[in-house]
């Protein structure tokens, strides 16, 4: 069985120590960061680490039995020292685009990537351009994607069970980059990755953080997305916040409280309420760690020489539909066709990183 050499790159919260931001948050299976996920993980083996923070690569090492020896205030350092295979890049979309194209450039065969993907078109663009020159596999964090309830989700949908897919909802979109890069992910893979062709959007405070191209704050968003498929996404900012709801043309599939509950409703003719939508049964799943998951995916695409489950093309679109809701916002809500051609925007955000839990 062979072991592959994980490095991470960024050690602060998903990078190493959100786990224990989250021990009584049972929508969460740990492991839940890249360093707790590399080290439960059998075909990995966690054998360095690279932040700018001395303080907080001495915590990691602590916690994942990684010596000081190797760990690295330089990442490029750290790449020719190692040779990691798969290397996490958990470090803020600001520095991401620079980091995952050298380690395309320097031969590392296998990134998985926080999102968003990066902080603006022309970075997501030289990312996709490394990316594929290299043959990197290559998976961003959007941990739903690899969550076995939405396997579920997904299953009945292709199945054709309840009819042609028609309409899915975001019910809480929330902020751009950090949230909506979740969400936008997750209708991608329900609706099978098929191209979206155009939005429309509004961001509530995007008067007061978009100006002269430079996007100074995370900004909210709701609009519409509209797929090749003919397929249409709501996407809201409400107060029902981490729920989704996938609906066919003879029934809906609904995912509440960030996956406490799951629904499955079923159109019938019933008498004196002619034809509505009556409970049905969401399939029951095993639940497993979305994060391991991920990193299975790397490993099983390095084993095999196989696509991944996201993908750097994936990565892309979600990136392309967080900055044509800005473009949209900018002109009044005005349509905007896909692929975006053109968007200088670039997010610039003036944030010190957060301080990590070190302990539960
Ligand atoms: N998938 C999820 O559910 C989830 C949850 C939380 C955060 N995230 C994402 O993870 C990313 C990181 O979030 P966080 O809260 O851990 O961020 P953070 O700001 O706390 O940490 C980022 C770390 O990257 C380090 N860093 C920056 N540039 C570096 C470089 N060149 N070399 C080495 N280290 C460098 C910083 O020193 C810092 O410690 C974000 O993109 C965020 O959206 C994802």
């Amino acid at each position: 069985m062979k072991i592959y050499r994980a490095a991470v790159i960024g050690c602060s919260r998903m990078g190493a120590f959100i786990d224990h931001e989250v021990t009584d948050y049972k929508a969460i299976v740990l492991p839940y960061s890249h360093a707790a996920g590399f080290q439960v993980e059998e075909r990995t083996d966690l054998v360095a680490c690279s932040d700018l923070r001395l303080d907080v690569m001495e915590e990691f090492g602590e916690l994942y039995g990684v010596a000081k020896e190797h760990q690295y205030t330089d990442y490029r350092e750290m790449l020719e020292k190692e040779q990691p295979q798969i290397v996490s890049v958990a470090t803020q979309p600001e520095h991401r685009a620079e980091v995952v194209i050298d380690l395309a450039k320097h031969g590392v065969k296998a990134v998985y990537a926080e999102k968003a993907m990066a902080a603006s078109m022309e970075e997501a663009r030289a990312m996709v351009d490394a990316v594929e020159e290299n043959g990197v596999f290559f998976n961003l964090g959007t941990n739903r994607r690899w969550h076995p309830g939405f396997d579920s989700m997904k299953s009945i949908i292709d199945s054709g069970d309840l009819g042609k897919l028609k309409t899915l909802i975001i019910y809480s979109n929330g902020t751009l980059f950090n949230s909506a890069s979740h969400h936008f992910d997750l209708v991608f893979r329900l609706n099978g990755d098929v191209p979206a062709t155009w939005v429309s959007a509004h961001l509530p405070n995007g008067d007061s953080v978009v100006k002269d191209q430079i996007v100074s704050e995370d900004p909210a968003g709701h609009g519409i997305i509209q797929f090749e498929n003919d397929v249409t996404v709501y996407v809201m900012l409400s107060p029902r916040t981490s729920e989704w709801e996938a609906i066919c043309e003879r029934g809906s599939l609904t995912c509440w409280n960030n996956g406490w509950q799951w629904q499955l409703r079923r159109q019938a003719d019933v008498p004196g309420w002619r034809r509505c939508l009556v409970p049905g049964t969401f399939p029951e799943f095993e639940s497993s760690s979305s994060t391991q998951n991920l990193i299975k995916d790397l490993v099983q695409a390095l084993d095999a020489d196989t696509v991944t489950r996201g993908g750097i093309r994936v990565a892309y679109a979600s990136m392309e539909l967080i900055f044509a809701f800005i473009e949209s916002h900018l002109q009044s809500g005005k349509r905007i066709n896909l692929p975006l051609v053109g968007s200088e925007l670039r997010l610039k955000r003036d944030s010190a990183p957060r301080q990590p839990r070190f302990s539960v």
